[in-house]
């Protein structure tokens, strides 16, 4: 199949859009919600925003574009996710369910490697048919910008086929794609006993070579007893650094290793899954404005019980993040609006913390904050409009998708409450 979905079609949305209801924190941290509300785009950009009365007189002879009383929510943003690779691990799920752990799994074969093997096996257009169902499930319901880790490939060659098909996703969807480089996620079989052989690898030939093809936004490790140990994601860093990438990290999901004080070190933009992260850490990470990304899919698929140290996070005033982690052995999810949920009910966020998470904090997290995650003078148009009367819907429905209309990257990419129809 070869996808094409014209992002060059879609309406253009600029013009003024009218009679919306701005959600909370959509003008920024801690603001509330705005009624009769106005947003300006021109030329793909969000010019101005404000009260409809307020609107600029220079503003007043462009296109209108009627809103209907929606709440309107910056565009989604899904910043932490595997979602190219090949085959599926439902096996794992039965294993799992049978009283394995995660660790087992993956001592066992399993895990990571399982897919791993599969990845290897597929070329790059079936990758690329794989990930556009679910692609097109997050775009459906407002995902304006998402972060596509490697990290199946495990080889020059087959980590290159993964980012090279996150790129072609970002131009055929007209989403913006953050890729991160993952080569130390696992040790590959054709490695076993000689991690320091593969981190040397990915150090010296792998990210370099990748670098230069400008397939690498951003760097990450999986730093974790079953992963590479706190010295092997230092030099993964310090590569980076070299080559002036930022870095994140898969950090004390299983355990405290003390990765996101060492991330922190390194500027990390963010600290991911950290269920085990330790007071030191969080004081680590508030010096370096590291973001705390939550993903509350793998804690529930895995049926972890040790919460990520939320009520500290939110006292320190550490940035929190939520993102799927959709990938096939911990989290097969494909909606940000049921982690919402999840991080609502499962970690107490409060429904304005939960939309700053995939909103606000996530553009932090992909390093985006100064044109994604907020409705702002300068931002890309990205926005969705809702047709709810209270934002915690948003976070309230378990298994059903609001409808909604879609403004990305200044066109109507998605039109559910029919916008385009009426305006016609
Ligand atoms: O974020 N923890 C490591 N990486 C993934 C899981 C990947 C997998 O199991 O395939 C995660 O949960
Ligand atoms: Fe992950």
């Amino acid at each position: 199949m070869s996808v094409s979905l014209i992002p060059d079609s879609w309406p253009s949305a600029d013009g003024i859009w009218h009679d919306l209801h701005l959600a909370p924190e959509a003008l920024g941290a801690g603001l509330p919600a705005m009624s009769d509300a106005a947003i300006v785009v021109e030329q793909g950009a969000i010019a101005w925003v404000g009260a409809y009365a307020e609107l600029p007189d220079d503003y007043r002879q462009l296109p209108k574009h009627a809103g209907q009383g929606a709440m309107v929510t910056p565009g989604l943003i899904d910043c932490h996710t595997h979602l190219v690779y090949g085959g599926q691990r439902a096996n794992e799920f039965a294993m799992r369910l049978a009283g394995a752990s995660y660790e087992e799994v993956a001592r066992a074969g399993g895990g990571i490697v399982s897919s791993v093997k599969s990845t290897r096996l597929a070329n790059e257009d079936a990758l690329f048919d794989a990930a556009v169902p679910r692609l097109q499930a997050l775009l459906a319901e407002g995902v304006c910008a998402i972060e596509i880790k490697s990290g199946y490939g495990l080889s020059l060659e087959h980590e290159r086929k993964q980012l090279r098909v996150a790129r072609r996703l970002g131009q055929a969807f007209g989403v913006t794609v953050c890729t991160t480089f993952l080569g130390a996620h696992a040790l590959p079989p054709e490695y076993a006993g000689r991690s320091d052989d593969y981190i040397r690898l990915v150090c010296e030939e792998m990210l370099p070579a990748l670098a230069a093809e400008g397939l690498v936004d951003a760097v990450d490790v999986f730093c974790e007893t079953i992963g590479f140990t706190l010295a092997q994601t230092e030099q993964v860093f310090q590569a980076a650094q070299a080559l002036g990438l930022p870095v994140k990290l898969h950090a004390e999901q299983l355990s405290d290793m003390g990765g996101s004080a060492l991330a922190a070190r390194y500027g990390a933009l963010s600290c991911d899954h950290i269920e085990h992260l330790s007071a030191e850490g969080i004081a680590a990470m508030l010096q370096a404005g590291t973001v705390a990304v939550l993903l509350p899919g793998a804690y529930f698929t895995l049926r972890d019980t040790h919460m990520p140290p939320i009520a500290a996070l939110r006292a320190a005033g550490v940035p929190m993040a939520v993102s799927t982690d959709h990938n096939p052995g911990t989290s097969p999810a494909l909606s940000l609006l049921l982690m919402l949920n999840m991080a609502c009910t499962l970690f107490r966020l409060t429904v304005p913390e939960a939309l700053a998470g995939v909103t606000r904090h996530a553009a932090q997290a992909l390093g985006l904050q100064a044109t994604h995650g907020q409705i702002a003078a300068g931002c890309t148009a990205n926005f969705v409009l809702w047709p709810l009367g209270d934002v915690a819907e948003l976070a309230y429905w378990l298994g059903q998708r609001p409808a909604c209309s879609v403004v990305r990257q200044g066109r109507l990419a998605v039109d559910g409450m029919g916008l385009h129809r009426s305006a016609a």
